[in-house]
């Protein structure tokens, strides 16, 4: 049984930010977990090596195809074993992108094979799950675009307790 889990994530325009609490509540609610979430600066050297850890959210900002650099080195630096892990991009151009006549469901497999498998190449641990969600892009306090849906958040984060509660 999963009882304490760390989300790390990076966020530049507060999307990840805000997927990542949506996460967190859900996982203290249907879990019973103990959830910390925490940008990679802010991790202590006890999180950072997972004590007392049982399961890992990690999520990232993409902007122009790149990771938030802190979260990617967290990634590929951290010794998972033994603990669960489920890894989020949140990728808002990709969604957005109509010009492949692709479903919603289609856009974000393209995102997870473009954004998230390369980076699974460097990384020792198999992740349970990984998605692809939305975010938004502003100008002058304004939406360009918005493709950030709670539901969707939410969708994830139920598979993510499925995968995390189940022993
Ligand atoms: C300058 C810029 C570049 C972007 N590049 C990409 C991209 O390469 N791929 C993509 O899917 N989304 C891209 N986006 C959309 C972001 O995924 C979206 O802004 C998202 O909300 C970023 O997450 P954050 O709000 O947590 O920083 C870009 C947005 C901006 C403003």
């Amino acid at each position: 049984m999963t009882r304490r889990i760390l989300i790390v994530f990076g966020s530049r325009f507060g999307a990840t930010r805000n997927s990542a609490e949506v996460i967190a509540d859900l996982l203290r609610e249907v879990l019973d977990a103990d959830v910390i979430v925490r940008r990679p600066r802010a991790l202590s050297r006890s999180e950072r090596r997972l004590e007392g850890v049982d399961a890992v959210v990690v999520g990232s900002s993409i902007v122009m195809g790149r990771w938030v650099p802190g979260v990617r080195r967290f990634l590929e630096r951290t010794d998972f074993e033994g603990k669960r892990l489920a890894i989020f991009v949140s990728a808002a151009g990709v969604l957005n992108d109509r010009t492949e006549e692709l479903s919603i469901e289609g856009r974000r497999a393209l995102a997870v094979s473009r954004f998230v498998d390369p980076v699974l190449a460097a990384v020792e641990a198999k992740p349970v799950t990984v998605a692809a969600l939305g975010g938004w892009w502003r100008l002058f306090g304004h939406d360009v675009f918005n493709n950030w849906d709670e539901a969707m958040v939410q969708g994830w984060a139920h598979e993510v307790a499925r995968e995390f509660g189940s022993s």
